[in-house]
């Protein structure tokens, strides 16, 4: 029983330290791409930047390729070398949150191969909100989850360009401030020798 509530003690800071954890606070609010341009975002992502997720622990060369998979969805391949080197990825579908709306909140499911098949909103969607993109360099994605006692964050920096410039980074990392958010917990995805 100790050891259990050990175990979970130590879980617990590891992910406070980890994704932005935040205790008794609900999920702040910041504002996202007020028109989102669905075909132009699609295509692929490179990870540049991420708070550590456990889900994708010791991965590097992650990426993210969006494609129409048409009836308002989007496809959403994930990919990334895990710590054996070796490629693991998922599938998932996305949709915009609100159709009427162009506002940039999607879900995401990854639940099965097709998980919007019926267009019926899948258990495990799991928000995707895009808080701003030029979408020829750079986006940056959040997402926040409020539990019983503490919300989570998880943020993700993609790029065009596997290895951007300094000042397109800088950029984002500004962007991010701006909305009230917090960089300096993102870690830096490796994207060197990924062939
Ligand atoms: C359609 O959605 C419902 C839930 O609303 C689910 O029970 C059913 O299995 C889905 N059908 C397919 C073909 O995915
Ligand atoms: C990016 O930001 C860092 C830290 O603030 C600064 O030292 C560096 O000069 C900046 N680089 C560019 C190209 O703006």
């Amino acid at each position: 029983m100790l050891k259990c509530v050990l175990m979970i003690v130590c879980l617990l800071s590891i992910a406070a330290q980890a994704q932005e954890l935040s205790f008794f606070k609900k999920c702040p609010n910041p504002s996202v791409v007020s028109n989102l341009d669905a075909n132009r975002y699609l295509g692929k992502w490179y990870e540049n930047r991420k708070y550590f997720a456990i889900f994708q622990f010791g991965g590097r060369c992650a990426s993210a390729k969006y494609s129409d998979a048409g009836n308002g969805l989007i496809k959403v391949e994930n990919n990334q070398l895990n710590i054996f080197g070796k490629p693991s990825g998922v599938v998932g579908q996305a949709k915009f949150a609100n159709p009427s709306s162009r506002e940039g909140k999607l879900s995401v499911s990854f639940s099965s191969p097709t998980p919007y098949a019926n267009n019926s909103n899948a258990v495990t969607d799991s928000n995707y909100w895009v808080l701003d993109t030029d979408y020829n360099s750079y986006a940056v994605v959040w997402s926040c989850t409020s539990a019983l006692i503490a919300n989570i964050q998880f943020m993700w920096v993609l790029t065009r360009d596997p290895q951007p410039s300094e000042a397109l980074v800088n950029k984002t990392l500004t962007i991010i401030r701006n909305k009230g958010l917090d960089p300096t917990r993102l870690s830096i995805t490796d994207q060197n020798n990924c062939k």
